[in-house]
């Protein structure tokens, strides 16, 4: 099946079941400072998870555009993309595992034709805090057997601990902050049926093989989440009030088992433009020799795509580091095959932008700065390239340590083999030890660092993270009032620190009109306004002037927060219910991001609320 069919069945059998389908989130989450990216369906999901009312109601279904930054090591294999479309169904406090598995079970064997004798199924094996997961080995068995199979544990069910079969977005329970959600879960696995090809120090080498055994036979194909806990201060799990379901399953996966071929680079969203990369080398099949750089290079730059999509420019940090590591590891890619030029850019861009076209127009309405952002970082690249080497030929074999590696990976994009490659051509062994040391060095700073930036968050909906983005819409408003309705949100970034909002604007604000901003914003707050929350349809939101954030997908119905009669906004929330807990707001910096778009800082103190207070009684 192409990937349009199987987006299109999932979406249709989950309305036939009553869900409403909502828009994919931004790639880059707005208000969600715990985290780079979306990297799965739940996560723009949070609050409702955690029992706020969703304006769509009980029953959710998507296809969510996700990104994993931690596999792009892993990209080059038949299975691993950094980019994926996650297919999403959400009970919230709705139905549970009786529904959710003889459904996802129908998806597979009757939408999707899947042969049940292919499936495999992992469930949880319980801890001292969550008992095993008997309901739905009971309801595996009793879907097996409707179909002549019968599924017996340890040949087709198999239960797992925490590593496996615990789902949150922070991983297994200890590693939960307090007020995380999280739940056991049960996977599904589609059986390639292929031989099993071991690394000669793989553990699993000699043992017989299973569902998580990482032999390539089997794929995970979907996810069933059984969202009914929360972590506790004392480390203790609580349920939640509402029992939910989180389901995901990878629509590409999904394709790759309909195919009934691992190889996830050969359905039809890769193969197109994998052929186009061929055809520019003058290799027809070459893919088939060495399939490596051809993933590298699609994954990559798929991911590129929607990454500037979402506004991204690449960088030194954050996002924009992503991005580039992105675009350069391709390039080198590219070159390995011996595309010099931009050649590949020009022929594979637009092979990707026609697959995503119709589902997301802005890929198509945003194509020249794709193609603009992606070229000019792959010819600055081309000339890092050019002095990395050189730096290298100055090298003597006594220099030639593992952390020297390390920065040539780190500094100028190299890969990993090409470095050993280097290497060997100077008649050095690289030290991988020595590498891997130097690289968890640096992965241990970035997470310090990394744990400041991203302190506290919307979604644990810290209290200085609310204020923060209550304070946001009152500023937003405020620079309307006082600048002119041309002002737009383009961007907005909270953490526990500071606000950031980025606005469309075409001149630096004097030092007076901030000022005069300033008073505006700390005037409401003073005033004690109470901000109120309906659910309204999209149409009737926008008639009513509340505020949308232009290049926003919303859904029919939204949740229209308002702030006394000063402020209307279209929002997910949470805000705090009165303005004067916010404190004094103050803006400490105002600079431009690019063209006809400023950015503001602000932060807010509570002192100022004692003093008020003080001044009252
Ligand atoms: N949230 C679950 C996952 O990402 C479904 O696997």
């Amino acid at each position: 099946m192409t990937h349009k069919e199987v987006r299109k069945k999932f979406i249709s059998f989950y309305k036939g079941k009553r869900h409403v389908e909502i828009p994919s989130a931004s790639l880059v989450p707005e208000n969600d400072p715990t985290t780079l990216f979306t990297s799965s369906g739940m996560q723009p999901l949070v609050p409702y998870l955690l029992g706020e009312k969703h304006p769509s109601g009980t029953r959710i279904v998507n296809s969510q555009k996700c990104f994993r930054a931690q596999d792009i090591d892993e990209v080059g294999d038949n299975r691993h993309t950094t980019f994926f479309e996650m297919l999403g169904n959400w009970s919230l406090g709705d139905y549970f595992k009786e529904n959710q598995l003889p459904w996802f079970f129908e998806f597979l064997t009757d939408e999707l034709h899947l042969d049940p004798k292919r499936l495999y199924i992992s469930v949880f094996e319980g801890n001292e805090f969550v008992p095993k997961d008997n309901e739905s080995i009971k309801i595996w068995k009793e879907l097996f057997s409707q179909v002549g199979i019968e599924a017996k544990e340890g040949e087709r069910i198999f239960s797992y601990g925490v590593d496996k079969n615990w789902w949150s977005r922070s991983g297994t329970p200890d590693k939960m902050p307090p007020g995380e959600p999280g739940g056991p879960d049960s996977e599904v696995f589609y059986d390639f049926g292929i031989e099993r090809k071991f690394h000669e120090n793989s553990p699993w080498k000699n043992k017989p093989c299973h569902p998580n055994c990482e032999c390539g036979r089997f794929l995970e194909i979907g996810n069933s989440v059984f969202m009914e806990y929360q972590k506790q201060q004392n480390g203790s799990f609580k349920e939640l009030p509402q029992k939910n379901v989180d389901f995901g399953g990878g629509l590409e996966r999904l394709v790759a088992a309909t195919n009934d071929n691992p190889d996830m680079f050969q359905i039809d969203l890769f193969s197109t433009a994998i052929k186009t990369l061929e055809a520019i080398t003058k290799t027809p099949s070459n893919y088939k020799i060495h399939p490596r750089p051809y993933r590298i290079i699609s994954d990559h730059l798929r991911a590129a795509i929607f990454l500037v999509d979402s506004g991204v420019e690449p960088s030194n940090k954050l996002h924009g580091y992503v991005l580039r590591r992105l675009i350069r590891r391709a390039m080198i890619q590219a070159r390995e095959l011996g595309m010099m030029g931009d050649e590949w850019l020009s022929n594979a861009i637009p092979e990707f932008i026609s697959q995503y076209s119709q589902i997301y127009p802005s890929v198509t309405k945003n194509t020249p700065e794709i193609n603009q952002v992606i070229t000019a970082e792959v010819d600055k690249f081309r000339k890092t390239i050019d002095r990395g080497l050189r730096e290298f030929e100055k090298l003597k074999d006594n220099q030639l340590t593992g952390s020297t590696a390390f920065n040539l990976y780190q500094s100028y994009g190299f890969p990993l083999e090409i470095i050993k490659e280097l290497y060997l051509q100077k008649g050095v062994t690289l030290n991988e030890l020595e590498f891997s040391e130097a690289q968890k060095t640096h992965a241990n700073l970035s997470r310090k660092v990394t744990s400041r930036l991203f302190k506290g968050g919307l979604v644990d909906q810290s209290e200085a993270v609310v204020k923060l983005h209550t304070a946001t819409h009152l500023l937003q408003q405020a620079l309307r009032e006082v600048l002119g309705s041309h002002v737009r949100q383009k961007g907005s970034n909270i953490t526990a620190e500071r606000l950031r909002f980025d606005f469309t604007h075409p001149e630096k604000i004097s030092n007076e009109t901030i000022e005069k901003i300033e008073h505006l914003v700390n005037k409401k707050i003073d005033k004690n306004l109470t901000v109120s929350v309906e659910i309204v349809p999209l149409n009737k939101a926008i008639e009513e002037g509340a505020l949308t954030v232009p290049g926003t997908t919303y859904p029919e119905q939204v949740k229209v927060y308002s702030i006394g009669n000063f402020s209307k906004e279209v929002c997910g929330g949470p805000h705090v219910d009165f303005t004067a807990t916010i404190g004094s707001f103050k803006i400490v910096k105002e600079e431009g991001i690019s063209q006809g778009v400023r950015r503001i800082y602000a932060k807010v103190s509570s002192d100022h609320v004692n003093t008020r207070k003080n001044h009252a009684q």
